[in-house]
């Protein structure tokens, strides 16, 4: 699973899920564009990259906006002269039941979580295709395989997701791209930090291995899909929830 002369880009990387991610990509040899609205985390993580001899670029984009992912691309295959992987990993929740969400709520959770990946997949897949070799991991959910009580908004953008990867597979398969969706459980981050002690305890109750994920869980499941390993792998959502959903 070596990634040494590949340049990959992870949106959400400067805390959590993401920035694990980058980490563990970056160690196992790829140059890494480290992106997300939070500049000051992402330079960070950079920072934490670099130290380990790799090439590491910080951009301050937000997902949501076509122009500024259409920028981030041009800019990460001049920098780091080519672009091989991406990780749509960026995400949010903004919870409530279906009668006291408000739009606001629902849209804000689609555009950075669903059409987020679209901007960010459409974008570099002009510079990816020139590479003749790319890998594409959609950060999903099990929540958007089993759906959630308060998480309309946020089940959909992520079972949205997982038709999109099955699209990009189809479509870009002939030029040797994967599309590929991690579906991770409950991991522990600030995302999920802010859930309540009575609902964390139910939760563990489902988990066949009696234990919550960390991000490195998640990160080593991307790492395959990301590198030769997983050559013959497209559309394929990998479940990485301690045997939660199976
Ligand atoms: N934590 C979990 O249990 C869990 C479970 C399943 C899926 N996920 C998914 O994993 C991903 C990472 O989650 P996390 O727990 O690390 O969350 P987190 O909140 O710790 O990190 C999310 C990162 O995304 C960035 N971000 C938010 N909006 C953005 C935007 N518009 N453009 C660019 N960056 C943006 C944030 O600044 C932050 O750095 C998300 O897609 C989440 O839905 C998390």
């Amino acid at each position: 699973m070596q990634l040494s002369g590949r340049i990959a880009l992870i949106t959400g990387a400067g805390q959590g899920i993401g920035k694990a991610i980058a980490l563990n990509l970056a160690s196992y040899g790829a140059d890494v564009a480290v992106v997300d609205v939070n500049l000051e985390n992402a330079e960070q993580t950079a920072k934490e990259a670099r130290t380990m001899g790799r090439k590491a670029l910080a951009l301050k984009v937000d997902v949501s906006n076509l122009k500024e992912t259409e920028e981030m691309a041009e800019k990460v295959f001049k920098e780091l002269e080519g672009i091989h992987i991406l990780v749509n990993n960026a995400g949010i929740t903004k919870d409530g039941l279906i009668l006291r969400m408000t739009e606001d709520d629902w849209d804000r959770v689609i555009d950075v979580n669903l059409k987020g990946a679209f901007n960010c997949t459409k974008s570099i897949l002009k510079y990816m295709s020139k590479m003749r070799w790319g890998r594409i991991v959609n950060i999903a959910s099990v929540v958007g395989v089993m759906g959630n009580a308060g998480q309309a908004n946020y089940a959909a953008s992520k079972a949205g997701l997982i038709g999109l990867t099955k699209s990009i597979a189809r479509e870009f398969a002939g030029r040797n791209i994967t599309c590929n969706a991690v579906a991770p459980g409950f991991i522990e981050t600030a995302m999920t930090n802010a859930l309540t002690d009575k609902i964390k305890e139910d939760l563990l109750k489902q988990i066949p291995l009696g234990r919550f994920g960390g991000p490195n869980d998640v990160a080593m499941g991307v790492l395959f899909l990301a590198s030769n390993a997983s050559s013959y792998i497209t559309g394929q959502v990998l479940n990485i929830n301690g045997g939660m959903v199976m």
